[in-house]
């Protein structure tokens, strides 16, 4: 199966705000994306709005370049957003203020039954819903219980060592196990966050990974290179570790 690459545009939006007003447009990023051959818009609106925007969001939603995967924390707002936009998916992550970045998966099971409803309300509306989840076989089959099409591994940690260390090596491992997990389940397995040119490989090579979402390092790697070569550049080491 062939791997889709969905890029995450939040960080242009993170630019646009140190200075307030309108540049760099993250409606912009997401029609160069589609010219650099990425297959999808990710875009996480959190709650305190620290780079996307409710406004960004509205503009991708009514005129989108490519099919858009908003992230979002599992609240009564969120979800509300997701059915008045309808992305083409949707993402629950877990979400704290004080974080950095999602640093840890969702806990499916500490979720309990506040899960499944929701997931079911964002299906009905034809939203493909998948749960941000760590590696583990627990966590992945509360994921299938509660209804979720599609789960998306975080690699955080495997992303933290060193390619080629042994506890690289150890999370990639993990990693593997999750994605046949899952299969298994009959999820449609996705993986991302702290992906680089450096440790995509061992990643997009996983056969059962049919979509992987990146952002914070291609819009760093932008900086250098310019935004459509380092999306193609990402694209072309997925495709080459595929092959
Ligand atoms: N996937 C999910 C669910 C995320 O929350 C993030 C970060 O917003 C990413 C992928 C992309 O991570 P990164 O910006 O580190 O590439």
């Amino acid at each position: 199966m062939s791997l889709r690459l969905g890029v995450n545009i939040d960080h242009v939006a993170t630019i646009r705000n140190a200075r307030g007003g309108a540049h760099p447009d993250p409606v912009r990023a997401a029609w160069l994306v589609k010219e650099a051959g990425g297959d999808g818009i990710t875009l996480h609106l959190r709650e305190d709005r620290r780079h996307i925007v409710d406004e960004d969001l509205a503009r991708l939603a009514a005129d989108p370049p490519l099919p858009l995967n908003l992230e979002m924390a599992l609240t009564d707002e969120m979800v509300a957003i997701a059915l008045r936009h309808r992305p083409h998916a949707v993402c629950i992550v877990p979400e704290k203020r004080e974080e950095r970045t999602t640093e840890s998966g969702l806990d499916v099971i500490g979720l309990g039954n506040r899960l499944a409803p929701q997931v079911r309300r964002l299906a009905d509306a034809g939203i493909r819903v998948s749960l941000f989840v760590d590696a583990d076989e627990r966590q992945l089959a509360a994921s299938a219980a509660a209804g979720a099409a599609v789960v998306e591994l975080h690699t955080g940690t495997y992303a933290e060592h060193e390619p080629g260390s042994a506890a690289f090596g150890r999370e990639l491992a993990r990693l593997e196990r999750g994605a046949a997990t899952a299969l298994a389940l009959g999820l449609e397995c996705h993986a991302g966050h702290g992906l680089t040119y450096g440790n995509v490989g061992p990643v997009a090579a996983m056969p059962e990974v049919v979509e992987l979402n990146i952002g914070h390092f291609l819009i760093g790697e932008a900086v250098f290179r310019g935004f459509v070569p380092a999306i193609r550049h990402m694209r072309d080491l997925m495709d080459q570790a595929r092959a």
